[in-house]
């Protein structure tokens, strides 16, 4: 990581170099407007690519491999195109209704194809865990989620809430453990909780037990009448933008004894993270947290247990899922994406290819998963 503390006077006043939360005013703004031209080039070649320009995949990666260590490394502030990367938001999620469209909303066929569809396994949009030895996507996120019950300590008996639940993966694997855990799911997505209702009434599913409660909304405006023992959010925080307020709001939904897992993408560098490609076509407002940001924000919460999941298992995680949607061309090409399919297959290569790349960089030590334990502050 980028040392702040050997020359943080002489840091404070170069541009470009080294932490941003250091910079003289003068060197804040020099740097923000240099990150604003990274965005900009990239943005080019983003819409190049997008528009036909013909890239091989090795020669995509080996860009990739070349620049972001450096940009870890060194130059984190350019890895924020935009100030709101840098700061907190004003609501806990911003442009919730885009990022459903642009992103969760999607046909349902191509991202189930994409995920993959098992018998307890359901499309799971989140890292699976690949260093207990897992041989395939569906092995590795039963092995995420089971580390993920050790972490929380979940007991049988539980009434547990699932903040953004997408899919309903993570409450049916779970309950299919625990006949007697309780779980409420959270989620916006209109089209996810179509997919679990479905389940609910599937004599198959866990979730149709009657011990699976569905609220599809907001996360901004989440009100649960009762508290819950444990709380669990998997991959949804790169969408939150305000961590103080949604710490405060989960809180409020906690049992006094209650405990929380997060598991987020975070980067193990001074600053926050995005890209402009990203906010425009992938995940609106969408931003990796720095790996202390949660653990800096001891308020209504506080962690007492964190850990770091190396990069490299989103890596084989995008991998699997770029080769299941390239596989999937036949059966996903006629779907309804708003837009030319040529063009949406390759925004769509664009983004798993870039993401799975940089979560491989620096050995993946720079760009993995945090996860935090946490308690009332
Ligand atoms: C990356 S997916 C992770 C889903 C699930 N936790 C998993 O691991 O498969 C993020 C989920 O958060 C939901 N989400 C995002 N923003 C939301 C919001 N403002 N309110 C409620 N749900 C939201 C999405 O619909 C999606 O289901």
């Amino acid at each position: 990581m980028v040392s702040t503390s050997i020359f943080p006077d002489i840091q404070k006043h170069i541009p470009v170099m080294g932490d941003m939360n250091l910079k003289s005013p003068i060197a804040y703004k020099a740097t923000r407007a240099m990150a604003s031209v990274v965005n900009a080039t990239q943005m080019a070649l983003a819409e190049a690519y997008i528009h036909g320009l013909e890239v091989p995949d090795s020669v995509f990666r080996a860009a990739i491999d070349t620049s972001l260590p450096v940009l870890f490394k060194h130059c984190p502030g350019l890895l924020a195109p935009y100030e709101w990367v840098l700061q907190e938001t004003d609501r806990i999620a911003e442009s919730s209704r885009e990022l459903m469209q642009v992103q969760y909303d999607r046909p349902q066929a191509m991202l189930n194809q994409m995920l993959g569809d098992w018998k307890v396994i359901y499309p799971k949009y989140s890292t699976g865990f690949w260093e207990n030895g897992a041989t395939n996507l569906e092995e590795s996120q039963m092995h995420m989620l089971d580390q993920v019950i050790e972490r929380l300590g979940i007991e049988d008996g539980d009434n547990i809430l699932d903040f953004g639940c997408g899919w309903g993966c993570v409450p049916n694997y779970i309950l299919s453990k625990f006949p007697n855990v309780r779980f409420t799911g959270l989620n916006l997505s209109h089209e996810q909780c179509e997919y679990m209702r479905r389940k609910m009434q599937d004599p198959d599913s866990y979730l149709s037990s009657g011990r699976f409660t569905l609220h599809e909304g907001d996360l901004n405006e989440a009100h649960f009448d009762e508290k819950f023992d444990k709380i669990l959010s998997i991959g949804v925080f790169c969408h939150v933008g305000n961590l103080t307020n949604a710490f405060q709001k989960l809180a409020s939904f906690l049992k006094a004894d209650g405990k929380v897992l997060i598991h987020i993408i975070t980067v193990r560098m001074p600053n926050h993270m995005s890209s402009g490609f990203t906010h425009k076509y992938i995940f609106p407002h969408g931003r990796y947290w720095n790996h202390d940001a949660i653990p800096n924000h001891n308020c209504d919460l506080k962690t007492v247990q964190r850990w770091y999941m190396n990069g490299i298992n989103y890596h084989k995680t995008l991998t699997d899922w770029l080769q299941r949607f390239d596989a999937s061309q036949e059966l996903v090409k006629s779907l309804d994406y708003g837009m030319d399919y040529a063009k949406f297959r390759r925004i769509w290569r664009f983004y798993l290819l870039l993401l799975g790349t940089i979560f491989a960089t620096c050995d993946g030590e720079y760009n993995g998963n945090g996860q935090y334990l946490m308690v009332h502050a």
